[in-house]
């Protein structure tokens, strides 16, 4: 006769779910990175699922995650600023951006957070430890939602200029407007060589050198060779930007990281656990990648 279990299934109250939102969501390698931490580091009766959510439905959606069983979220293209408005609390990076991508419950309800910047940081200190902000100016390709998060948290993190170098010139100005950027500087694509003389960092947060789009043409001989050269594009894991950087013997960094990075905070707050990005999460990343 076999015992009767004594594993009791936790009451739907007990579970810790926590969802991806986004439109649409099948791409988002969130799930796989949280439920990798999950696992390792055996957090019971816990749950990271995708949720694909129509623009239409989002707002509420947001606002309704803790009624929908959730403690938590991440958010993704395209819902990050409805996440900001749907919200009434954030926390600072997420106020001076406007954009939400963690939702997390707090004492006093859900409140709102971003932590792209803090993954791109991250990202840069674990991967080329020897490279500080601080050294020199930051050249940013790109002016859409990942170049704001990236240009606040260089600021932050103590980078001397911000220079950002988009085809649309209104674009870049209203970032620096909008961020109250206090040394920023834009340029043209035209300019960039302007922009990269004397830079401490490039880093691409266009599209450009994604799998079946164009590179990232820029001439790279203005800027100075000890620059670090980062791409937030990852697939492919070396674009042609690296790889021109590579080549011209600067030290480069891919982007993979920060979206493991990004991931740590939200995981922290949910869980309770700080985890580790380690390279057998890279590796489990890449080889998902491999098979889309
Ligand atoms: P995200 O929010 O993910 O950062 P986004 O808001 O769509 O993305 O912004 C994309 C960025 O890539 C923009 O800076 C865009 O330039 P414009 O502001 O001029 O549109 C840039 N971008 C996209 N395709 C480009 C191309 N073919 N050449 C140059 N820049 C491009």
């Amino acid at each position: 006769m076999t015992e009767p279990s004594k594993e009791r299934a936790p009451a739907e109250k007990d579970l810790k779910r926590v969802c991806v939102i986004g439109w649409p969501v099948a791409h988002s390698r969130s799930p796989l990175i949280h439920t990798y931490w999950i696992e390792k580091y055996a957090i019971p009766d816990a749950e990271y699922v995708s949720l694909a959510v129509a623009p239409d439905g989002a707002a509420q959606t947001i606002r309704e995650l803790p009624s929908l069983g959730f403690i938590g979220a991440n958010v993704t293209v395209p819902h990050k600023e409805t996440a900001f408005a749907a919200l009434d609390r954030h926390d600072a990076v997420a106020r001076r951006l406007k954009a939400v991508n963690t939702i997390v419950t707090t004492a006093k309800g859900l409140e709102g957070r971003n932590t792209d910047g803090y993954g791109f940081i991250a990202n840069l200190k674990d991967r080329a430890s020897s490279w500080a902000a601080a050294a020199g100016p930051a050249v940013i390709l790109g002016a859409g939602g990942a170049a704001r998060a990236i240009a606040a948290a260089l600021e932050d993190e103590g980078a001397p200029e911000i220079r950002i170098v988009n085809r649309t010139r209104s674009r870049a100005e209203a970032l620096m407007r909008d961020l109250e950027l206090k040394s920023a500087k834009v340029f043209s694509t035209a300019e960039a060589a302007r922009a990269l003389d004397g830079a401490g960092l490039l880093v691409n947060t266009t599209t450009l050198g994604m799998k079946g789009e164009n590179d990232v043409t820029i001439d790279l001989a203005p800027l100075p060779q000890s620059a670090l050269v980062t791409d937030i594009v990852y697939t492919p894991l070396e674009t042609g930007l690296l790889r021109r950087a590579r080549e011209a013997g600067h030290p480069t960094v891919d982007g993979l990281g920060m979206l493991l990075h990004q991931a740590v905070p939200g995981f922290e707050a949910w869980f309770g656990v700080r985890p580790d990005v380690t390279a057998e999460l890279r590796n489990l990343v890449l080889a998902d990648i491999g098979k889309k």
